[in-house]
Order: structure tokens, then C-alpha cells, then sequence
């Protein structure tokens, strides 16, 4: 095959604040080598996740991972087809998950975060971004590692989940929900949102966090009071929770994305509730648990086959709108897990 055209989209510059797309981000043709070492596969991306922890990405501070270099292809995870392989764990035609970045093509070195994807059930590819990616993976490990869901569960237990109509949310409240019958209450930021929580997923109350009157409505949801807020969104939602935690009761600090794009964010006021209710507030990231994935994943692969846990994605199509579509995602516009559809599986063959 030899060169191919590659459109790739770079990181040029670092928001301050909001993200920019025209000028935060760079969209480049550049030509690929199919030419490959030892222990390489060449990848067609079919589908990019997008994630708020890109915004995280983007600034040059101390964190978990080192930010994304200016100039350099936006990270991303991605399920991928193998075009060519040589490496004896995959052949041409496999689907991976696999982080290549916002880019059509790229040849990857074979290492343990090369996922190849088994489809089943008629579940698709994209589900290994959403509720068989890193975004359930998140959901399953919050709940079960900082929430102890398996400890604390049942029908006394109520849960709260902020974010519940996207996509790590919608994974916690439905495993809290079906797997161990909790009370369960979505918070959402809109009405057709709080519709999907509790007709298509079976919540037992969803909140819309822009009413007026949201205070009200959560305190009048929580008469036994929080004991575990599974937390997507920090911010004013974090204060009103941490108002309404249980004794002992745990906040999973999944996420804050109300947060991401302040300049000088602000801490919960409310913090000095984990004292009185003796309650306890903990972040984690989902690649602690690396070594326990495989486990995780029979289990929410049996949960999706027993119909305890469904999914839904937004999917923006062309790789070029994936900066638009990541803001969107700040926005609220995306129910469920948000991907950008770059190309069919198998049309790879005759593109090339
Ligand atoms: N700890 C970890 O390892 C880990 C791993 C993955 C993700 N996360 C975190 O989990 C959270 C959810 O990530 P996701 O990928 O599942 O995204 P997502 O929930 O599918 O999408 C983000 C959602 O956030 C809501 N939102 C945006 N701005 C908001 C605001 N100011 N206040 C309240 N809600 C707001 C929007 O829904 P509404 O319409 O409801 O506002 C939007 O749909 C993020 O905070 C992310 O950083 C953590």
C-alpha cells in the first residue's frame, strides 16, 4: 500500500478558559507508511471517544497523565480495524480498542492497551467506548471501590448520580439501580434527559439540576438522605449533596466537569457536612483497577446480556467536527456516551 493520506487534528494551542475550537485545536494532512516493525499493527480509526477529561488533557499541570505537547495528535481512546499486522496476536480485520488519537490512521506498538473487541449479542464495536469501555469500567469501579456498593446496597440504600444521563452516570445509576436494587436519583440537565432516567432506564427519581426549585426537589427526594453520591459534575449539585449526606455516607468524586473550564475553580462550601455526618468524600481514576478489568467486564457483559444495563451514544459523524462535537459535550448536548464516527469497518479495503 505504501503512503496514505492522513488527516490528524493537533493540539495548537491551550485554552485559558473555554475551549476554542478553531483555535485550540489544528486539522493536518500528513502521509502514513503502512511499513511496519516488529510487533506493530497498522489501524484504521472507526470511532473516537470523547472524553471531559480532555479538557484536563490540555493544561500543563501535575496530574495523572502528562498533558497532551502542543503540536501533538489530541489523545484520544478509539476502536480501530487492523489493516496489517505483524504481530501474531492480531490479523488483518480485527477490531481494537486502542488510543491512537484524533487521526484516520496510525501504526501502534502492541502492548497491553491494545484491547482487541469480541462483539457478541449484537452489541457494536462502539460499546468498548461506552459501557464496555473506560466510561463503565468507571462507573463499576467508583461504585464498587470508593462507594462499596456491595457493602452498603439494597433497597435502604439511596444513591444519587449527578451527570446520570450521560455516559459514565447512565452506567452507575443502572448498576446501582438493577444490580443492587438501590433507590436510586438521577440528576440531568434537562427534562427530556430526566424522561430517558426513569422511562427507558427505571430510575426511581430524575432531577433536572436548571429548575428553579432543584434544592427543594432534592431534599424532598432524599427523605432517608444520601448514602452514596456517585458525582460526575462538582460544583453547586456537589454542595446541595454534601447538604443531604447520611451518616457514613460515601461521595464518589468521579468527575467535576462544572469545573473544567474555570479559571480559579471554587470548593464545595459544604465540606464541613463529611465532619458532622462522619461521611467520606474520595477520588479515584479508573486506571487503578487496571488489573481488575477483566473481571469487571464479565460482569457488565452478563449484566447487558440480563438487560440490567443499556446503552445509548450521540455520534458525530467526520473527524474534522470532533472539536465542535467535544465542546458540545460542555454543553450538555449528548445523552449517553458522546463518539465521533470517523469510518465504516470494512470499507478499509477498497479506500485503500
Ligand atoms: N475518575 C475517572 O477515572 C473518570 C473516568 C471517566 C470519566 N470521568 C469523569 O466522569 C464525568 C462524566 O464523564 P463522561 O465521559 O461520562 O461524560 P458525559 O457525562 O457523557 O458528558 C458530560 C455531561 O456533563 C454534563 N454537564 C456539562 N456541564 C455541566 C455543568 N456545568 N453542570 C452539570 N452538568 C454538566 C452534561 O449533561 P447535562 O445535560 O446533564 O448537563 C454532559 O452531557 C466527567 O466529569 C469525567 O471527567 C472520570
Amino acid at each position: 500500500m505504501g503512503a496514505i493520506k492522513n488527516t490528524q487534528i493537533v493540539l495548537a494551542d491551550r485554552p485559558v478558559a473555554d475551549i476554542e475550537p478553531k483555535k485550540t485545536f489544528r486539522i493536518q494532512q500528513v502521509s502514513i507508511s503502512d511499513e511496519l516493525g516488529p510487533n506493530e499493527i497498522f489501524v484504521k480509526v472507526l470511532y473516537i471517544s470523547l472524553d471531559p477529561a480532555m479538557r484536563g488533557w490540555m493544561r500543563d499541570i501535575r496530574s495523572y497523565i502528562p498533558p497532551v505537547k502542543i503540536d501533538e495528535v489530541m489523545r484520544s481512546s478509539d476502536v480501530a480495524q487492523v489493516i496489517k499486522s505483524n504481530s501474531p496476536a492480531f490479523k488483518a480485520g480485527d477490531l481494537v480498542r486502542v488510543s491512537c488519537g484524533w487521526q484516520e490512521y496510525a501504526v501502534v506498538k502492541v502492548s497491553n492497551d491494545v484491547f482487541k473487541i469480541e462483539t457478541f449479542h449484537g452489541v457494536p464495536p462502539s460499546t468498548y467506548l461506552g459501557v464496555l469501555g473506560l466510561t463503565g469500567l468507571t462507573a463499576y469501579f467508583g461504585l464498587h471501590e470508593v462507594g462499596e456498593i456491595a457493602k452498603k446496597g439494597g433497597p435502604n440504600c439511596t444513591v444519587v448520580v449527578s451527570g446520570a444521563a450521560g455516559a459514565t452516570g447512565s452506567v452507575a445509576a443502572q448498576i446501582a439501580k438493577h444490580v443492587f436494587g438501590c433507590r436510586v436519583i438521577g440528576i440531568a440537565g434537562s427534562n427530556d434527559k430526566c424522561d430517558y432516567l426513569v422511562k427507558d432506564l427505571g430510575l426511581d427519581v430524575a432531577l433536572n439540576y436548571k429548575s428553579k426549585t432543584f434544592f427543594k426537589e432534592l431534599s424532598a427526594a432524599t427523605p432517608k438522605l444520601i448514602d452514596i453520591f456517585f458525582d460526575n459534575t462538582g460544583g453547586d449539585i456537589l454542595d446541595g449533596c454534601l447538604r443531604r449526606i447520611a451518616f457514613k455516607g460515601r461521595i464518589i468524586v468521579c468527575g467535576a466537569i462544572s469545573t473544567y473550564n474555570d479559571v480559579a475553580p471554587k470548593g464545595p462550601a459544604y465540606y464541613s457536612a463529611l465532619i458532622t455526618q462522619r461521611a467520606r468524600m474520595e477520588g479515584f481514576i479508573v486506571f487503578d483497577y487496571a488489573k481488575q478489568y477483566g473481571k469487571a467486564l464479565e460482569d457488565m457483559s452478563r449484566w447487558i446480556k440480563e438487560g440490567k444495563l443499556k446503552s445509548r451514544e450521540t455520534v458525530v459523524h467526520g473527524i474534522e467536527n470532533a472539536p465542535d462535537a467535544l465542546v458540545s459535550l460542555f454543553k450538555g448536548d449528548n445523552t449517553g456516551k458522546m463518539l465521533v464516527k470517523v469510518a465504516d469497518e470494512d470499507s478499509t479495503k477498497s479506500k485503500l
